[in-house]
């Protein structure tokens, strides 16, 4: 049998392992997809065993998505541009990261019918996943992208990385056509983002990388204050699917029982 993982810390909280025994078992597969908790010093024996094929793949989430990238053989274009990895697939002999986030929020994004060309982009948190958010943005066409972080230093790191982004001072709101929250703040039910959205008028995008709860306070607000609001379901679910192709070589199917398996 196949095995499959996903690795962060915390890692309770990851769906990856519903979602990708769901596709397996819809194909047939012999292949299990499992969590597990680890240590920076727990990677280098990890990659020992994908070398080994002892493990097929690997899914990398928070705080390891950069972490990981010092242990592997090779990265794609996307994971280099972005230093972010979230899948990780054995070919030719060589431990490859790859970057699926990109894709599943670009493909969430275009699901929505939402266009970014010429749009001002307002991303708040310097996490892991920030990285790809902004490559996906400048791809799409978004005509400026601005960052804002509680602790700035994170803030500037990324800027060390995407040069032409510009940073924002934590409480201060510029003008935006779509507004990101990339924190923690929302996984808790009673989360409230200390910023105030009350003079961004209308029609914007308020869009939160959260899907669980499906509704935080910062898209709850957006939505009363009269603009779109989209969680992070879809983005996570178009994740999961370009690394169950990377992996398998089949395109997993999406449709209503694959979006509920996320409503917890
Ligand atoms: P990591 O930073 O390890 O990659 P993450 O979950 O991807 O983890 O990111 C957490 C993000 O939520 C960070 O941008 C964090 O801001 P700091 O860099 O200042 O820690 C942000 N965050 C978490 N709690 C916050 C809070 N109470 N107020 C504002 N931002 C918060």
């Amino acid at each position: 049998m196949k095995k499959y993982l996903v690795i962060g810390n915390p890692i309770n909280h990851s769906l990856s392992p519903e979602l990708h025994n769901h596709w397996i078992k819809q194909n047939g597969l012999d292949a299990i997809y499992e969590k597990r908790k680890l240590n920076n010093n727990d990677l280098e024996n990890l990659i020992l065993d994908i070398k080994k094929g002892k493990i097929k793949g690997v899914n990398v989430t928070v705080p390891f998505k950069n972490t990981i990238i010092p242990f592997l053989d090779d990265l794609s274009t996307e994971a280099k541009k972005t230093h972010s990895v979230n899948t990780i697939h054995l070919k030719n002999k060589k431990v490859v990261g790859h970057n699926t986030d990109i894709t599943g929020f670009e493909t969430a994004i275009q699901n929505i019918n939402f266009d970014f060309k010429k749009k001002k982009i307002f991303i708040l948190g310097a996490g892991g996943v920030v990285p790809s958010i902004i490559y996906a943005s400048v791809k799409m066409g978004s005509s400026e992208i601005m960052i804002s972080n509680r602790t700035e230093r994170k803030a500037i790191e990324i800027k060390n990385i995407f040069n032409n982004i510009k940073l924002v001072k934590w409480g201060e709101i510029p003008g935006f056509d779509v507004v990101i929250n990339a924190t923690s703040l929302g996984l808790n039910q009673d989360d409230k983002i200390n910023l105030d959205f009350t003079k961004v008028g209308k029609n914007k995008l308020f869009y939160d990388v959260i899907y669980n709860p499906s509704e935080t306070n910062f898209l709850n607000l957006g939505k009363k204050l009269g603009n779109k609001c989209e969680n992070g379901k879809l983005m996570f679910i178009y994740q999961a699917f370009s690394s169950f192709k990377l992996w398998h070589g089949i395109e997993p199917l999406i449709n209503e029982e694959t979006i509920k398996i996320l409503d917890r």
